[in-house]
């Protein structure tokens, strides 16, 4: 979830594997599935493949589709899934469905049980992973038989109770409940000859992982002082992931999944800054953790068990180096984390390289074999930046078809650079590598960083030693495949101001340009900010992925179609286009589609959370814009950004709005673009534990009011999964 205090949980139970795990699977995958791989790699972008680039740069036009022809959907707050006339969206799986035959049916009453065997809460990312139609091997182009990785960022608490949540001190039953239902899902689907997708209820490859789930810590900071804790005194194992929100699929057939809101599960003490009384202080404060601040459920007050302990991390060990406590926990949480979804004994992997904050998606480079790899993050919080990865390895294409997935995550993934991003007034940018030998890191006053690993695990002071851009909430970001320019989602701001009051304020810029007043529902004009969200673009320096410099312009910027052209609606939205807060954004390899989710708070006195699909053109189509402020001390402010060419009916439309209080988040597709998986995320998540015994009482019934599952009109609302199809079986937004 993307606001500001929005929950975000997970305790799990899962059946953790060892951390020597049996790493056999993959081995499996035959010959035949690696030539499918690699005859898909040399033609660029094909379908659920990645794209490749070549020494001409493709158009915009991806799969002949220049024009989007379905009709719109006009905005709504009623309490369904609304897609456009000729297409139908169903439920593929839902917050409790069993993932085995010994499971029983979610009664979706507070009475549910084993929630390490079901499917999580609050599905956020997700990603297609092809299945051969022997299911047992990694087949990229099957559009009939895959495994689905699925985020499960938090949890509605009140709605896993049978009377809502019970206050601190929490009973260990719910929180090893709600600790159960985060984390991430692995999913068999299949869509029959003559039928529609279903999930597969027995399945080798389903799978939970949760914050209970044995995990690596690799890359650089891997046995780091600062990763060591009684679980793992040697620093190099961790258990579980939290709050996982945007996804990526790796080149070579994995996942990657952002770990964003973590801070918020863990606690500590009133008295920690004095127990501790060195930088860690620094570093805990810099990443949300002041002494004294509550943990988001309270599961360390459920009892002495190690499981609940965890989740207070004040020093209370004697040990010097934080092996007899957790105090050092935070570190292991707040990275991009690998799994490899075809071998469900293998353990996810920490990629400390790529940074700690809070992430969302990764985005790809196009790949140039010979070239390295890049990838694209974003750390969702106000005023926070956009990073990239550069791969130390130069990209091999056969790297795409190896069986042993996870060691070539580790080739990609764990040797490479990290960079933070500056943007300038002119429409050009920098990377700045944050690099212990960069003397502004090395001689950072406000935190001395020790090693290189101490720079990625404290990736934001580095970042702020090095004058990064503060950003309007970086959410995610996705790579066109025609262009290979990168495009990031920056959700919307409140502190994103002209007079600048505090220090947690930032005054518009270039790159963040806007700040205004809004309405909701009629009432008076709120506090400044960027309230709509704007959408940015980035193109590499020559278009390679290891550039240092580049052009960046505002692909879009959000906002109501009747508000003020020349200050808010720089884009000249319509009332089919209009939208507030981009968070998802993910393109279509078969269409070129981007299609562009809200997980919105402003707008939603006209219409609840959207999905729209637009045909963008690329880096300076448009022109400059000036926006024009007049500060407190009646002078003039004036801010110019380069702003895309505003798009026309036929290149930005809604296609879907989805139920009351949900958010859309996470989209993938089938590799030959005609099924398109989306998730409905926390419909109706506003909800008192006081009133769960009145389902009168609920903002929203889905999807039980649209007939799945139990409980009917008057259901529980769930978290699912949604499977979009065209009824003449096109391709979905064709
Ligand atoms: Fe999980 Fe920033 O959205
Ligand atoms: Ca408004
Ligand atoms: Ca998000």
């Amino acid at each position: 979830m993307s606001q500001p205090f929005d929950e975000g949980d997970d305790v799990g139970h899962n059946d953790s594997p060892n951390p020597h795990f049996q790493e056999v699977l993959s081995t499996r995958l035959s010959r035949r599935s690696i030539v499918l791989g690699g005859l898909g790699a040399a033609a660029s972008t094909v379908a659920g493949l990645p794209a490749v680039a070549h020494a001409a740069r493709q158009t915009g036009v991806i799969g002949g589709i220049d024009k989007l022809k379905f009709t719109p959907v006009a905005k709504s707050v009623a309490d369904l899934v609304t897609v456009p006339p000729g297409y139908t969206a169903r439920v593929l799986i839902a917050l409790g469905d069993p993932l085995s035959p010994q499971v029983p049916p979610y009664r979706n009453d507070g009475t549910d049980n084993q929630h390490g065997h079901r499917s999580g809460d609050h599905h956020d990312g997700m990603d297609y992973f092809g299945l051969s139609d022997d299911r047992l091997r990694r087949d990229p182009l099957n559009s009939r038989r895959a495994l689905l990785a699925t985020n499960h960022e938090a949890t509605t608490d009140n709605f896993l109770h049978v009377n809502g949540s019970t206050p601190r001190p929490r009973p260990a039953a719910e929180s090893d409940k709600e600790i159960a239902v985060h984390g991430v899902s692995v999913v068999e689907i299949h869509r029959p000859r003559d039928g529609e997708f279903e999930y597969v209820k027995l399945s080798p490859y389903n799978r939970r992982i949760t914050p209970m789930t044995a995990a690596f810590i690799t890359g650089p900071a891997r046995g780091s002082a600062l990763m060591k804790t009684q679980y793992s005194p040697d620093g190099i194992g961790c258990r579980g992931t939290i709050n996982n929100c945007g996804t990526s699929r790796t080149p070579w057939g994995t996942l990657l999944t952002g770990e964003e809101n973590w801070s918020g599960y863990f606690t500590r003490s009133a008295t920690d800054d004095t127990a501790r009384g060195d930088k860690s202080v620094t570093s805990l404060i810099r990443y949300g953790k002041t002494a004294g601040s509550a943990s988001r459920h309270g599961w360390e007050t459920s009892g002495s068990d190690d499981k609940f302990r965890r989740f207070d991390i004040s020093k209370t060990g004697t040990s010097t180096d934080g092996s007899d406590d957790y105090r050092n926990e935070l570190n292991t949480f707040g990275y991009m984390v690998e799994i490899d979804p075809y071998n469900p004994t293998s353990a996810p992997r920490k990629r400390t390289g790529l940074g700690r904050f809070a992430h969302e998606s990764g985005a790809f480079s196009h790949l140039v074999p010979g070239l390295p790899l890049a990838v694209y993050m974003g750390d969702d919080s106000r005023n926070e930046y956009i990073y990239k990865w550069v791969s130390a390895a130069n990209w091999a294409a056969g790297d795409a078809e190896r069986n042993d997935r996870l060691n070539v995550g580790a080739k990609y993934l764990d040797e490479g650079r990290l960079y933070v991003a500056r943007f300038n007034a002119d429409g050009t940018g920098e990377w700045v590598e944050l690099s212990i030998g960069h003397p502004l890191i090395a001689g950072y006053a406000a935190y001395p960083f020790a090693d290189q690993a101490d720079v990625l695990v404290n990736a934001r002071l580095a970042a702020d030693a090095v004058g990064a851009t503060k950003m309007d909430r970086p959410e995610w970001c996705a790579t066109h495949p025609g262009t290979g320019e990168i495009y990031f989602t920056l959700t919307n701001n409140s502190n994103r101001k002209v007079d600048v009051t505090s220090s947690s304020q930032s005054q518009v810029d270039a790159a963040n340009p806007r700040s205004y007043g809004d309405s909701y529902n009629g009432g008076p004009l709120g506090s400044p900010g960027n309230v709509n969200g704007h959408i940015l673009r980035v193109r590499e320096h020559g278009h390679k992925a290891h550039a240092t410099s580049f052009k960046w312009d505002v692909y879009l910027f959000g906002a109501q179609a009747d508000a003020d052209p020349n200050k808010v609606n720089l884009s000249s939205l319509t009332g089919d286009q209009d939208f507030s807060s981009p968070d998802g954004l993910w393109f279509s390899a078969a269409t070129g589609i981007c299609w562009i989710q809200t997980d919105d708070g402003a707008y939603t006195d006209a219409s609840n959370c959207m999905m729209l699909a637009a045909l963008p053109g690329e880096v300076g189509d448009g022109s400059a814009r000036t926006l024009s402020y007049t500060k407190a001390d009646g002078s003039t402010l004036e801010v110019t950004t380069p702003v895309g060419k505003a798009p026309k009916p036929t290149q930005l439309k809604r296609f879907l709005v989805g139920a009351k209080d949900c958010e859309l988040t996470g989209c993938c597709e089938t590799p030959d673009g005609k099924a398109l998986f989306v998730n409905i995320q926390h419909p109706g998540e506003t909800i008192l534990a006081a009133d769960v015994a009145d389902p009168n009482k609920y903002v929203s019934h889905w999807p039980g009011n649209a007939g799945y599952g139990a409980g009917g009109a008057m259901a529980r609302p769930r978290s699912a999964t949604i499977v979009i199809t065209k009824d003449d079986g096109g391709k979905i937004g064709s």
